[in-house]
């Protein structure tokens, strides 16, 4: 029954949705980029600084970057060793903070070990911030003002609205604690809005009874990056899942030489739930999607 669901057509299909909303999404941005090139504006920048080698942010950086193109932004890479330092990071944020070409930048994570991360997310000024990792827009967010939302939470929160999800009244279980995905998400998803108005459970490395939370979830938002740690004996029957871990996972029989595990362990645990996103093709997508909205918002309040 489950298989049938899954394929009957692209809108059903559990690897097709979340492609076709952020595709819808993009859509939307062309269209908006379009309406300002049309009216003599300047299109959105966003510039992206990626130091180091790691090969899954050179991946995600690159895939932003390509997003940005082929919407019609203007895109910047600024790509630097390894070994620089505090003090060269600190000042290539600073050129862009004032650099008024650009409308808005992020600092790739993680940084090499050396580099205080959050020195350089506090000398991002905040009007760039399109990441939403300054605590100014934290702070904003969790009051509930108008805030640059980090990416990946304001994809999910796309993701739950544009599907129609009703969150009111729910049990929102979130596994991570992380200042990008977990600690954001349990604060939109407690807020008195829609979606939000769960109650919300925060569980982390020290959770005891970890299963015990898990299966009080409506909806369960997994961002721990412990591949397939969430089993099917751990979610309760017709719960909406929302998987964003994604770990390289070596795989000599693979092409690449590994393959890519969400949290979850998709196959046992998608026949059980309402919805599900699946690792790759899920919320990555989204994550994408969030970052460019947020793109121009900063460029249309810049040129207000
Ligand atoms: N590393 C993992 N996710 C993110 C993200 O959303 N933004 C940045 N800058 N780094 C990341």
């Amino acid at each position: 029954m489950y298989l049938k669901v899954v394929f009957k057509s692209p809108e059903n299909c559990i690897f097709c949705r979340q492609f076709l909303l952020a595709k819808t999404i993009k859509e939307e941005l062309k269209q908006e980029v379009e309406q300002l090139k049309a009216a003599g504006k300047k299109v959105p920048h966003l510039a992206a600084v990626l130091v180091g080698d790691d090969g899954a942010s050179q991946t995600y950086v690159a895939s932003k970057v390509r997003s940005c193109e082929r919407i019609g932004y203007e895109s910047t890479l600024i790509r630097r060793d390894a070994k620089i330092t505090e003090e060269e990071l600190l000042q290539i944020v600073k050129d862009l903070n004032s650099d008024d070409a650009i409308d808005g930048f992020i600092v790739q994570l993680p940084l090499p070990k050396h580099i205080h991360v959050n020195r350089v997310i506090e000398a991002i000024d905040p009007a760039k911030d399109v990441d939403g990792f300054h605590p100014v827009n934290v702070g904003r967010m969790v009051m509930g003002l108008p805030a640059f939302i980090s990416a990946t939470p304001f994809g999910i929160m796309q993701l739950l609205e544009r599907n129609h999800i009703s969150t009111s009244g729910k049990h929102c279980v979130v596994l991570g604690r992380s200042n990008i995905v977990g600690r954001p998400m349990s604060v939109l998803m407690s807020r008195n809005a829609e979606p939000g108005n769960c109650t919300v459970t925060l569980c982390h490395s020290r959770t005891s009874n970890l299963k015990e939370e898990t299966l009080r979830a409506d909806i369960l938002i997994v961002a721990l990056g412990r591949p397939e740690m969430v089993t099917a004996d751990m979610v309760k029957e017709g719960a909406i899942v929302i998987d964003v871990g994604i770990t390289r996972v070596p795989d000599k029989s693979a092409e690449k030489g590994y393959v890519l595990k969400g949290d979850v362990k998709f196959d046992e645990v998608a026949p059980k739930c309402s919805y599900i996103t699946p690792v790759p093709g899920g919320v990555g997508a989204m994550t994408v999607t969030g970052l460019l909205m947020n793109t121009l918002q900063a460029a249309k309040a810049r040129y207000a």
